[in-house]
């Protein structure tokens, strides 16, 4: 695995700590718990996106582009992330998103929508769940091209092969950072939703050769639906790095903990988000890590993990939209 082949952007100029998580394990007396704080990456508010922009943003300037074209949900880190990447870069960008609740969208909410006005998006445009997002996307991109401009679409989550490569290179940051603190890994887990994080992460650890199992926890689909998806592009990964194939069984994508739906709210979510900020100051989000989060919980009090199992949970970011679900986070009796 070479990535220094591929262009990329630099928006974090460190690896990003992994830390223990001892009140955590103490608390749930089995597994070893370790954090990798993926939340501190560069850019607005940090994050899983910040990785994947590297390499995709580096191919729009490539391109020539003034303008980024991205789509995601109504609190979508991704969008503030994609904007944050076009302000650093001197470009322009513009958001559609996708109303994945119908009525969930409210250009006056706080969180990421807050700093998707503060950071200047050009326009901001809602679809219904369902729509055609390519052409969406495109409709945009014609639109910039129609006042002289050249847009750059990036896939919703930044989830194609050249985006996955940035978890490629997380792989490669956590067996460096394994071998300088001499902590070996049994089991890594991470939020899995538009699927580029768990397939690269997934694909580098192959590549590597890492011999450490990826249990991800979905956040909107079911589990054969997603491990599909994290497998398709796991390979696709492989095939542009020119690295050997993860097998299928290598994916492992849990459902358990999605609850009613995407971005819903569930007592195991909101139990992980206050347990983590009250026991080790770590703050998760209510959509992602969250409920991935839960699912680590979970699993720890089922006995899935043996004694000392050290489980490193990889914590993708998303603090920023903790404001926008305040009414659910709060303890009952404290509105
Ligand atoms: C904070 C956070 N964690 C995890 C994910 C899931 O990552 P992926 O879409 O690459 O599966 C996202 C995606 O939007 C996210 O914003």
């Amino acid at each position: 695995m070479n990535l220094a082949r591929f262009p990329r952007r630099r928006y974090t100029p460190h690896f990003t700590p992994i830390e223990p998580l001892p009140r955590l394990s103490a608390l749930l007396g089995g597994p070893e718990l370790w954090i990798k704080r993926d939340d501190l990456l560069g850019l607005a508010g940090g994050g899983n996106k910040t990785r994947k922009l590297e390499f995709l943003v580096a191919a729009a300037l490539a391109a020539g582009a003034d303008t980024l074209v991205t789509v995601g949900a109504p609190q979508s880190n991704h969008c503030r992330l994609t904007l944050a990447a076009a302000a650093r870069e001197g470009l322009k960008c513009r958001l559609v998103i996708e109303e994945r609740v119908p009525g969930s969208y409210d250009s006056a909410a706080l969180g990421n929508n807050l700093l998707f006005e503060l950071m200047g998006a050009e326009n901001v445009r809602v679809v219904p769940l369902g729509s055609d997002l390519a052409a969406e996307m495109a409709s945009d991109v014609a639109a910039v091209a129609a006042r002289g401009g050249k847009a750059f679409a990036i896939a919703g989550g930044g989830s194609t092969p050249l985006g996955a490569l940035g978890y490629a290179a997380c792989a490669a940051e956590i067996m460096a950072q394994s071998f300088e603190m001499g902590v070996v890994f049994d089991r890594i887990v991470v939020a899995s939703g538009s699927a580029g994080t768990h397939s690269g992460l997934l694909a580098g650890l192959v590549a590597l050769n890492a011999g450490i199992p990826v249990t991800g926890i979905n956040v909107r689909r079911p589990r054969a639906e997603q491990e599909g998806n994290v497998w398709a592009l796991a390979v696709a990964t492989a095939a542009l790095m020119g690295t050997p194939v993860p097998a299928r069984e290598d994916v492992v994508a849990l459902d358990r903990w999605v609850g009613p739906g995407y971005s819903l709210p569930t007592h195991e979510m909101v139990e992980a988000v206050r347990l983590l900020a009250s026991s080790e100051g770590v703050l998760l989000d209510p959509v992602y890590t969250g409920k991935a989060m839960a699912g680590l919980i979970g699993l720890a009090r089922e006995g899935a993990f043996k004694q000392g199992e050290r489980v490193l949970f990889l914590h993708t970011g998303g603090s920023p939209s903790l404001h926008a679900y305040a009414g659910d986070l709060r303890a009952p009796g404290r509105q």
